[in-house]
């Protein structure tokens, strides 16, 4: 691990003891630069695994997920030169049989499972620990694992290690059709990815459609490979004998673009933000309209205008084009103070409503059944000492604390940290009074992400 990885690692080590103090009911105002798309950037730099050719990777978010990531591709044997926001990877030195993935690191971030589409692909076998549930659910990977086995994959599990081998003498996967059971973004992601070096054309059915998938099928197309349907449920990859390097610039986050307009509508506050695609978060515009937001779009800028009494709207999560599971707690933070009763259903993930109790002791009134919540609105939330515990909860509890009475404090940065860039100094920058308890690693952390 060089240097300034092992000090990011550190930093990340401390965001476990750290808290935000947010004040809240301050004014926000201006505007946000949404960055690159974290779950994008993942995939794409699994994919940098399946060509021996450099891959330049511009617009990709620093963050501690991709930090690991970044682990995991140097554990493998790759070169990896990261510059502000761009990354060059070369994978040509990789030696899976040699370097072993640890199960330490794929335990700590699940996309890591993403290399073993490539590995396999290129290099007709691999091992990999099984990374197992996670805090949002049990995730897992059957329909992924079912893929690989009809592109002529052995896969055994054993010990907790899942291995895939390519048997036939030319070790190459033959192309088939894989109609999935249900829409995976992971299994979607990985058999498109082993599915690129394979004898033959490979159909997926029933495949996830998830802009991080777009953007990974025109990544790939760029390095040569030969994919029809992207954003469309079936997928046609016609496999081709090898694939070159390339550039490509990763898509805005549109999870991070909805958090912001969530803020704005929760604050009352008008905001602009860009880049965004708006195609990209159609499903969350219109709910965000239907709270009586006023929602104004401008080439790569959305302007949003929000009502000063926001209305009560039902949401269940579904996968693109459906109201993303990734927002439904940043959404439910806004209906908290909304006018009437809301109904959020989570239908992704079995454990993801674990911002509901943490988001009652700021005072709201949220009646929860399994995976159904009924948020009653109330006039005002009040600051309170509250732990984020995924991703997604910690970003809702902050918005929560934006518009509470008085002072929160936040535990649970170390979720923050993995998924969103700057968020506080972005949401500072706007206007939001907000601190960490340890000024000094933060510095640490501006220095090191402008190195
Ligand atoms: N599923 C199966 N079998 C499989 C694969 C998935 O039953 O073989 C189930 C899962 O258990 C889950 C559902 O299908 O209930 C959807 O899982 P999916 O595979 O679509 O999700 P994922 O690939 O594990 C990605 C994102 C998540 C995001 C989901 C849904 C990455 C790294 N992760 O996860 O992002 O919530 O898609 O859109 O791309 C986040 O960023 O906070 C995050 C959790």
């Amino acid at each position: 691990m060089n240097k300034q990885l092992r000090r990011k690692m550190q930093i990340f080590q401390k965001s476990y003891s750290q808290f935000l103090k947010i004040e809240g009911e301050h004014q926000i105002s201006g505007h946000i630069h949404i960055s690159g798309s974290k779950n994008a950037s993942l995939v794409l730099m699994a994919a940098s695994l399946l060509s021996e050719e450099s891959i330049e990777i511009e617009n990709v978010p620093e963050l501690t997920d991709i930090d690991v990531m970044e682990q995991i591709l140097l554990s493998l044997g790759a070169k990896v030169v990261r510059n502000l926001n761009s990354i060059r990877i070369s994978t040509r030195f990789v030696n899976p049989s040699s370097n072993k993935l640890s199960d330490e690191l794929v335990k700590s971030l699940r996309a890591s499972f993403f290399c073993i589409g490539p590995l396999l692909a290129r290099f007709g076998k691999v091992k990999i620990p099984f990374p197992g549930g996670c805090d949002i659910g049990s995730r897992p990977l059957d329909e992924l694992i079912r893929g690989l086995k009809l592109l002529g994959a052995n896969v055994s599990i054993q010990n907790k290690y899942i291995s895939a081998k390519i048997e036939n003498s030319n070790k190459r996967l033959k192309g088939t059709n894989v109609k999935f059971n249900c829409k995976s973004v992971g299994a979607t992601k990985t058999i498109i990815m082993a599915s690129v070096l394979a004898q033959g054309k490979t159909i997926i059915e029933n495949a996830a459609q998830e802009p991080e998938i777009e953007d990974l099928i025109i990544m790939l197309n760029k390095m040569g490979a030969k994919i029809l349907g992207k954003g469309t449920q079936v997928i046609s990859i016609e496999g081709v004998d090898r694939l070159t390097g390339c550039s490509h610039k990763v898509i805005p986050d549109r999870i991070e673009a909805g958090t912001f307009l969530i803020a704005s509508a929760i604050t009352g506050c008008p905001l602009t933000i860009s880049p965004i695609i708006s195609e990209h978060i159609d499903s969350v515009l219109l709910k965000l309209k239907e709270c009586g937001c006023l929602i104004e779009k401008n080439g790569r800028s959305i302007i949003i205008t929000p009502s000063k009494n926001i209305i009560s709207v039902d949401i269940k999560t579904e996968s693109f084009p459906g109201f993303p599971t990734d927002l439904q707690a940043p959404f439910m933070a806004l209906m908290t103070i909304s006018k009437g009763t809301a109904k959020i259903e989570e239908t992704i993930f079995e454990n993801r409503m674990q911002h509901v109790q943490e988001l009652r002791r700021m005072g709201a009134q949220i009646e929860l059944i399994e995976n159904i919540a009924w948020i009653k609105g109330v006039k005002h939330l009040k600051g309170a000492l509250i732990k984020g515990s995924d991703l997604r909860s910690t970003a809702a509890l902050v918005l929560g604390s934006l518009v509470a009475k008085g002072t929160s404090k936040l535990k649970g940065l170390h979720h923050l940290d993995r998924g969103y860039e700057k968020f506080e100094h972005k949401l500072v920058g706007i206007g939001a009074h907000i601190s960490r308890n340890n000024p000094e690693e933060r510095m640490l952390v501006n220095e090191t992400s402008q190195s």
